[in-house]
């Protein structure tokens, strides 16, 4: 089939390949040259994503049968609802059905409406004076996140990047003077636990599991430094985590299939992959986002591993029939990002990077290209995350080895990388958090 993939990441480029895999005949949209998926696609347009009457002039003119959409701002502006005007299905959802991840008032609104478990407590704010005013009335540790898009790094919680009122203060009234995400300011309560990510296939009214990753949202080793986009994640063989019970994750799927549901009834039916991010707490999984996409770096792993025709999944995602399971390798996934040095403050773009692909390939890994671009016949580090290595294995251990093998095959000179992911060390001292607070 003529699919259209939309995004130029990571993420993207791990669907492009699964795509490929499955025969799709591929038409990429990106704003960046990303040579891995220019490398499987039979044509492909540089432009905004957001510009949706390019986008959708491409598709059409190409005749492509099928989108399948990476980044979450072109859903924000409608994309979907553009292709299915024109008549081409989407394994992504419409604008309305985006606002799940577009508006963080929507989806926590959603949930407490429709009685869903897992929701924290929360309130918006459309000044800052009010903000200030519900601060001085509550007693528990808060976060503050700016209700818009904000790439995954406005959110800012006490205890850990803000020590006192007057520091939360500060930040509320940047978000307001700055305007940052543009729709006001969600202060929620703080979960306590280990974080980990369940995404799911949906139809609009099914749910398929994907297996469960852990992220590490930290720019720095030992989970310290400001919020990015993700610096790297793993799954495990069996597709838990060490520290999260069968149980614990039915709790967490059947919150999802309620949020799929309560959409149905809302009239915004959802169709796509939709990622659940979640805190595992002593009293069960606690909603922190739900995206409207494949989470970014988990897509890399999860896609790494999928057995199935992911051309036909998408399908079956955009079309609502989506009536049996999904297979997934039983192997463990170690994925670190290789990043601009000062990547989550001020990243040093614009360097020189190269990878050694067959040396890659022969560590038993694989190398996702992501922000990174083409100037004068040489690859070059853009601002964002520059590309992913997954390693892949029967166990953990390996995988992360395999990794880490493979990491000496890219060059750079302005690079960082969390060495830390997937470690034993970093995966036990998780585990152990885990039990410390199930034994308090
Ligand atoms: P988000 O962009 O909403 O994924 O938030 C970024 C990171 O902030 C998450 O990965 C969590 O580590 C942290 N975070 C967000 N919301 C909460 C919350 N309610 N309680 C504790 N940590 C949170
Ligand atoms: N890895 C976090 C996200 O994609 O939102």
């Amino acid at each position: 089939m003529k699919v259209l993939a939309v995004g130029g990441g990571g993420r993207e480029h791990a669907a492009v390949e699964a795509l490929f895999r499955s025969g799709s005949e591929i038409y990429a949209v990106m704003k960046n040259a990303n040579p891995g998926i220019i490398a499987r696609s039979k044509e492909h347009l540089l432009c905004d994503e957001k510009d949706i009457d390019k986008v959708c002039a491409f598709a059409k003119e190409k005749g492509v049968e099928l989108a399948f959409i990476g980044p979450e701002a072109p859903l924000e502006k409608g994309i979907v609802d553009a292709l299915e005007a024109i008549g081409i299905p989407c394994a992504a959802p419409t604008k309305a059905a985006a606002r799940i991840e577009t508006s963080k008032t929507f989806m926590r609104e959603l949930v407490a409406k429709h009685g869903i478990e897992g929701n924290l407590g929360f309130a918006h704010f459309d000044n800052a004076g009010d903000a200030e005013a519900y601060l001085r009335t509550i007693d528990h540790e808060i976060v503050v996140k700016p209700v818009g898009l904000t790439g995954g790094k406005g959110v800012k919680v006490q205890g850990e990047h803000l020590h006192s009122f007057e520091e939360t203060m500060d930040y509320i009234n940047e978000i307001f003077d700055q305007n940052i995400g543009g729709a006001g300011v969600i202060l929620e309560e703080r979960a306590v636990g280990e974080e980990f990510t369940q995404m799911v296939f949906v139809d609009g009214k099914r749910i398929v599991p994907l297996p469960l990753v852990q992220d590490h949202k930290r720019a720095y080793e030992g989970d310290v430094g400001p919020n990015t986009g993700g610096m790297g994640s793993y799954t495990d063989a069996d597709h838990l985590l060490p520290f999260i019970t069968q149980d614990e994750r039915s709790q967490a799927l059947a919150i999802l299939q309620s949020i799929v549901d309560a959409m149905a009834e809302e009239g915004c039916p959802y169709r796509g992959t939709m990622y659940g991010q979640f805190m595992l707490t002593v009293n069960g999984p606690k909603i922190i986002e739900i995206n409207a996409r494949f989470g970014d770096p988990e897509a890399m792993n999860v896609l790494s591993l999928i057995g199935d025709d992911f051309e036909d999944v998408c399908l079956r995602m955009a079309t609502g029939t989506l009536d049996r399971n999904v297979e997934f390798a039983r192997k463990a996934t170690v994925c670190k990002y290789v990043v601009p040095r000062g990547y989550g403050v001020k990243s040093e773009s614009g360097h020189e990077i190269s990878v050694d692909e067959d040396a890659v390939r022969a560590s038993g890994s694989v190398v996702y290209y992501a922000n990174v671009d083409m100037k004068d016949g040489k690859l070059v580090t853009g601002t964002s995350r520059s590309l992913g290595i997954v390693g892949i294995a029967d166990t953990l251990e390996e995988a992360e080895a395999n990794c880490e093998a493979a990491l000496k095959h890219v060059r750079c000179d302005a690079m960082a990388v969390r060495h830390d992911i997937g470690t034993r060390a970093l995966v036990q001292r998780r585990g152990d958090h885990m039990r410390e607070l199930r034994s308090a």
